[in-house]
């Protein structure tokens, strides 16, 4: 043989399978599988269930998360999918997170579950994986961490909880939540009655029961293909849920035989139907901030320029509250998201490839006609002409800012006012409710330093009380403008996510008491009424010192975290590389 001959390869090793997956180094594989499956037969494995593919379910069942309740029954079904697939299920836990039992943001932990997701996924063997989540930053760490992980992935929603009733009123977690509290803080309701309720919000197990966040990224899973059909609306408690964790159980072994790799699913166009979905249910303002981090995981940078756009032509179509009047088990009972779906279909893209092998068109056709209900409106009667959330941009927002105007008082979205200025959320907790604040009711609330890193965590505090003697006065709703998050169950004229924040020197961080300040929605523009040199010389004057941490997952944190434009994500878990934007409009 010549040296520049053609040299004939060996024939190449097909990829490692079930068990025989990503193998424990021990410098000898025969070893390494050798002893796996030592330890494994120690539960009682036979040979024949360890030939099958596994299917990993990460199980975040936890007493600190309700809204994941049902966890054992949803492992158990899953199992039982799996194994009438002919599949190996092996469930093991991740962090699990919970809105109101994490300190001092559950935003803080979304990327540490995203990465412990990930990791665990890649660590353990498994040919495909269904991923349990619900509550409000579990959903997006799932799909960040599956889609960097890169195998065949569906996520099982835990579903919503059940609605309660309080003196003869419908009530649910959380816009009911905090108009009861609004109450109360307005002396209306006494201690009595807020006790009563507290009862009342929550009344099963589930996830929020309004478009909050976990309701906006149940729909917006779906609407990626990464549920199977139907994945979104079930309440927790339902038979129709625990059939849907069947049925993702069988077709994770489906999807595992046909290499359906979530980077299949995830494309720029399951995207733009995503945003599209987020902006026709009125959905929660986190969803933007989670779809940014999960697209940049794939490499696709979410144009917020593009997504105003398509608001404009997307109208809110679902009556949910906090938009509308109806709560999740009444969009269920309505047909759920295939009723949405089929009235949104003139705007969506349809060849996409969904968890099930088929796309979205194909899915849709198989849905049927749907029904006469009064929960998903006809695109010819909207429940709000536009989509849910619009992107405003000006001197105080140079990265751009959000306001859910389905959401926001239609007085207030044209307002100029004068600024009353919060540093931080201390100092807001100090002053808002003093007799002393220097405040009217057409002023306009700025909060700073709320932010990915001001916090740190860009917690949901962006949705800034009205100071007491106002609340106590009558006053509903103010301007009011901030760079942290607000729950996606909260309403009112607020604008939220200003980038760059005050905490890494952004324009907001340079607003004093008594500036003049102009919202107008109808121009897209949030700006500071001072001039461009008088803004430089604030800068020059008061030179932020971006925060920072001596150790420990802080300081990772405080390093890393990228703006609310690109999700918050940390910097090195986006893909290497991007190939393109989304929505493509
Ligand atoms: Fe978990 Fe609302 S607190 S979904």
């Amino acid at each position: 043989m010549t040296s520049n001959s053609k040299k004939e390869l060996p024939p190449s090793e097909p990829a490692a399978t079930g068990l025989r997956k990503g193998l424990t180094s021990y410098g000898d594989q025969g070893f390494s599988l050798f002893l796996r499956k030592a330890f494994i037969k120690g539960a009682g494995y036979t040979d024949a269930a360890l030939n099958r593919p596994v299917i990993g379910i990460i199980d975040t069942g936890s007493a600190y998360n309700p809204c994941h309740g049902n966890a054992p029954q949803l492992v158990e079904a899953v199992k039982r999918g799996v194994m009438l697939a002919g599949g190996l299920p092996m469930d093991f836990p991740t962090i699990s997170i919970h809105e109101s039992f994490a300190a001092p943001t559950s935003m803080y932990l979304r990327n540490l579950m995203s990465m412990d997701t990930e990791e665990m996924i890649r660590a353990q063997p498994m040919d495909a994986v269904v991923m349990i989540g619900g509550c409000d930053k579990t959903v997006p760490a799932q799909l960040m961490g599956a889609a960097s992980a890169g195998i065949p992935a569906i996520q099982l929603i835990t579903g919503s909880m059940l609605t309660g009733s309080h003196r003869g009123e419908r009530v649910g977690a959380c816009t009911d939540c905090r108009r009861y509290w609004g109450k109360f803080r307005a002396e209306e309701i006494d201690a009595q009655e807020i006790d009563d309720v507290n009862n009342q919000l929550v009344a099963s197990i589930g996830t929020c029961s309004v478009m909050g966040t976990a309701s906006t990224m149940a729909c917006v899973a779906e609407a990626l293909g990464m549920t199977v059909p139907g994945g979104a609306t079930p309440p927790a408690v339902t038979a129709d849920r625990i059939r849907i964790a069947e049925e993702s159980g069988a077709r994770a072994v489906q999807m595992a035989h046909e290499g359906l790799t979530i980077d299949k699913i995830l494309t720029a166009d399951a995207f733009e139907n995503a945003m599209r979905v987020l902006l026709a249910i009125g959905g929660s303002t986190n969803g933007i901030v989670h779809l940014a981090a999960i697209a940049g995981r794939v490499g696709l940078e979410l144009d917020l320029q593009a997504l105003d756009r398509m608001g404009r032509d997307t109208p809110v179509l679902l009556d949910l509250k906090p938009s509308g009047q109806h709560y999740m088990e009444d969009f269920h009972n309505a047909g759920g998201m295939a009723t949405l779906l089929r009235t949104l279909k003139p705007l969506l893209k349809l060849n996409t490839m969904t968890v099930t092998g088929r796309t979205l068109g194909e899915e849709l056709e198989a849905s049927g006609p749907g029904f006469a209900q009064d929960v998903v409106r006809p695109i010819d009667r909207p429940i709000y002409p536009q989509g849910a959330i619009a992107v405003l941009a000006g001197n105080l927002a140079p990265g751009g800012a959000i306001i859910k105007q389905s959401a926001a008082n239609a007085e207030l979205m044209e307002h100029e006012g004068r600024a009353v200025v919060f540093e931080n959320a201390e100092d807001l907790v100090k002053r808002i409710d003093s007799d002393d604040l220097d405040v009217q009711a057409d002023d306009i609330l700025v909060l700073k330093n709320i932010g990915p890193k001001g916090a740190p965590g860009m917690p949901e505090a962006g949705y800034i009380p009205i100071p007491l003697k106002l609340a106590r006065a009558g006053v509903k709703d103010m301007v009011r403008i901030s760079d942290g998050r607000m729950s996606g169950t909260a309403f009112g004229t607020i604008i939220l996510h200003v980038t760059p924040e005050a905490a890494v020197g952004g324009p907001l961080a340079q607003v004093r008491n008594g500036d003049r300040i102009r919202l107008s929605v109808k121009n897209r523009e949030i700006s500071l009424l001072i001039s461009d040199a008088e803004l430089a010389q604030r800068s020059r004057d008061n030179v932020v010192v971006e925060p920072t941490a001596e150790r420990g997952y802080r300081k990772l944190f405080l390093q890393t975290v990228t703006q609310a434009d690109k999700g918050v994500d940390f910097d090195f878990l986006s893909a290497p590389r991007m190939v393109g934007k989304t929505p493509r409009l």
